[in-house]
């Protein structure tokens, strides 16, 4: 397999993925491809041919542009518009899905959270946010309000979120934090230590889960800030793990 990037320096995905195939005894090896973006089309065609390819990750700044240069996306790739895992079949047809969002709620799973009936808070609407929103209302969250810095895109995703599953109640706009189950940053807002919170969380009750999409650092300010009210709270790095059983589901069909 291969995860494609540009730049590539920061891609962890392909270790993390070596690390998990090798622990359950599977003979795959996952190499990052540096591919700018104008010989996305051209690396693609070449992997058609690589009968001993099965996948390939995509990150930044493929995972949206790599959809018009597949045979096939699943149902949440099409909705989110973006693909960040590929299948590559015998045929060398491809087939993309999104992987990010469901990663996310096997993450919530591990820690004994459910988002079904909840009402969740998720504060941003970028790739990653877009991703997490459809995978909470398809888990049967009771209703989500996104926010986002750019509100016309917390709108526009609350209503693509709301015609995909009529179920959950979305809606942008204003909140009230004191009465929410979950609470999710999904913006890039705390990979800096001296970042501000994403959200203000003063008032939530302890029950309330706060959880953030940001792997590094392991403890955003957000987080340090939820665990020191006594809140649980759920940081990133769970979410790639997740996805690595996620991807071997996927690519090994
Ligand atoms: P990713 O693919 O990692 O989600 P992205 O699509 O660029 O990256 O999305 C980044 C998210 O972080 C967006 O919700 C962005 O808000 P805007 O849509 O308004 O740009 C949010 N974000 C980034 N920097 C921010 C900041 N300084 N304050 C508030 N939100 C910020």
């Amino acid at each position: 397999m291969f995860v494609l990037a540009h730049p590539v320096g920061h891609v962890r995905a392909s270790a993390v993925m070596n690390a998990h195939f090798e622990s359950i005894g599977k003979n795959v090896a996952v190499s990052p491809l540096h591919v700018a973006p104008e010989d996305l089309g051209a690396v693609l065609g070449a992997i058609r041919k690589m009968r001993n390819v099965i996948g390939f990750g995509v990150t930044i700044p493929h995972k949206i542009e790599v959809i018009k240069h597949l045979d096939e996306v699943t149902a949440t790739a099409r909705d989110v518009g973006a693909a960040n895992f590929v299948r590559r079949e015998e045929s060398g047809r491809l087939v993309g899905d999104n992987i990010d969002g469901a990663g996310f709620v096997a993450g919530l799973a591990r820690n004994g959270v459910s988002p079904a009936g909840k009402s969740i808070l998720q504060i941003g609407a970028g790739g990653a946010g877009r991703a997490v929103a459809f995978a909470l209302a398809a888990a049967g969250a009771r209703e989500l309000h996104i926010a986002n810095r750019d509100s016309a895109k917390a709108q526009a995703l609350a209503e693509a979120v709301s015609k995909a599953h009529p179920g959950c109640t979305t809606v942008s706009g204003p909140f009230d934090v004191r009465r929410l189950d979950i609470i999710v940053n999904t913006t890039s807002v705390g990979m800096k230590e001296t970042d501000p919170l994403p959200v203000e969380i003063d008032g939530i009750g302890p029950d309330t889960v706060v959880a953030d999409v940001i792997m590094t650092p392991p403890v955003t300010p957000l987080i340090a800030r939820a665990a020191a009210m006594g809140c649980k709270s759920i940081g990133g790095k769970i979410m790639l793990d997740e996805q690595m059983k996620l991807v071997e589901k996927f690519v090994l069909a």
